[in-house]
């Protein structure tokens, strides 16, 4: 090779080896293969050569070329790596990983997945209905008469349509029956909404559980065996129960469910956990004005009914002192459950 091709390529070798980053080892190039770098400067010298002499000049030009962009690459190379290394340094990989949480259900979520569970088994179909109700669903065809209490401006939430959100989930029943011939039997979960005072016991939205079983001959005894069996399945075998006469416009008779709670060290009490009954018949002769036929004639079928808060359902079961807990989201409660 031509001296001055050496001596440039050994200049360019030693630059680029004394590079100690990026911007040294591009001014490097620059230096040397750049417009203006040497070995640029030398291949013009091409031009002033005899012409015996040019195939070897130029042999010469690409090998110091080749051998000058190896070294740039290697050594970039190079770099790159020591910035990786350095870039992670003092990073303990021996250290065992951060745990990712795992979610878990809502308290609310899983009881009400219980519940449904349950009567599932016993051939009960899920419903639905609107929260945003009007007053035939959710009064008139369930026997409400206009001067009940529950149809107070103070206690439910009007709209100025005169629509409302739903007191209770009953009025998936009446639905239901304008819908469908019987036999019905059918559970219908969701959010019931009143102008409550907020407190530990008490929230403007909660969520129910509603059941209609409407067939030939349905008796109080099919009410029994299905509340019972529910709320044994639900809490153990051994949980007690009792119906205690009371009256919903809904049903005839009507009762409230109430089951025997046990805290350890206090005396064990009755607490009401739901309403049930035999439909009555002014609500079949509702569903059939409303129908137009007489397939729900209070002749021809019977039926029973129940309506359960299943916040006081979650709340008995775990526990729970305040209502409110089950909307809060805190994770620190919320937690238990996952
Ligand atoms: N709708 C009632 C309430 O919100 C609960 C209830 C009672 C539902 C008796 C029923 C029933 O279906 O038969 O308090």
């Amino acid at each position: 090779m031509n001296a001055d091709l050496a001596a440039i390529q050994d200049d360019a070798l030693a630059a680029i080896g004394a590079a100690a980053d990026s911007t040294a080892l591009e001014q490097a190039k620059i230096d040397f293969l750049g417009k203006k770098g040497r070995l640029t400067g030398a291949s013009a010298l091409m031009k002033t050569l005899p012409k015996e002499e040019k195939p070897a000049f130029g042999q010469g030009l690409n090998a110091a070329r080749q051998a000058i962009t190896a070294a740039l690459e290697e050594k970039q190379t190079a770099l790159q790596d020591a910035a990786d290394l350095a870039s992670v340094a003092g990073i303990d990989v021996t250290l065992p990983a951060r745990g990712l949480p795992i979610g878990g259900l809502h308290p609310l979520t899983r009881i009400k997945d219980d519940a449904i569970q349950i009567l599932r088994r016993m051939g009960f179909a899920l419903a639905e209905g609107p929260e945003i109700e009007d007053e035939f669903h959710c009064f008139d065809a369930l026997n409400t008469p206009a001067d009940h209490p529950a149809r107070n401006e103070k206690d439910t939430f009007y709209f100025d349509s005169g629509k409302l959100l739903r007191t209770h989930t009953s009025s998936v029943q009446v639905r239901t029956m304008e819908g469908q011939r019987p036999p019905v039997r059918i559970i219908a979960p969701g959010s019931a909404y009143r102008r409550d005072e907020i407190d530990a016991t008490h929230l403007s939205v909660f969520n129910q559980l509603e059941g209609l079983f409407v067939a030939e001959n349905v008796s109080l005894a099919d009410l029994k065996g299905t509340l019972i069996y529910f709320y044994q399945e639900l809490f153990g075998a051994d949980t007690e129960l009792q119906f205690r006469p009371h009256f919903f416009p809904f049903t005839e008779p009507s009762f409230e469910i109430d089951i025997k709670l046990h805290v350890p060290g206090r005396e064990p009490k009755w607490i009401e956990v739901a309403g049930c009954g035999i439909v009555d018949p002014a609500v079949f002769e509702a569903i059939c004005k409303s129908r137009g036929d007489d397939v729900y004639h209070p002749d021809k079928v019977t039926g029973f009914a129940f309506g359960m808060g299943l916040d006081r359902l979650a709340m008995i079961k775990w526990g729970i002192k305040d209502i409110r807990l089950l909307i809060e989201n805190d994770t620190r409660f919320l937690s238990q459950f996952a």
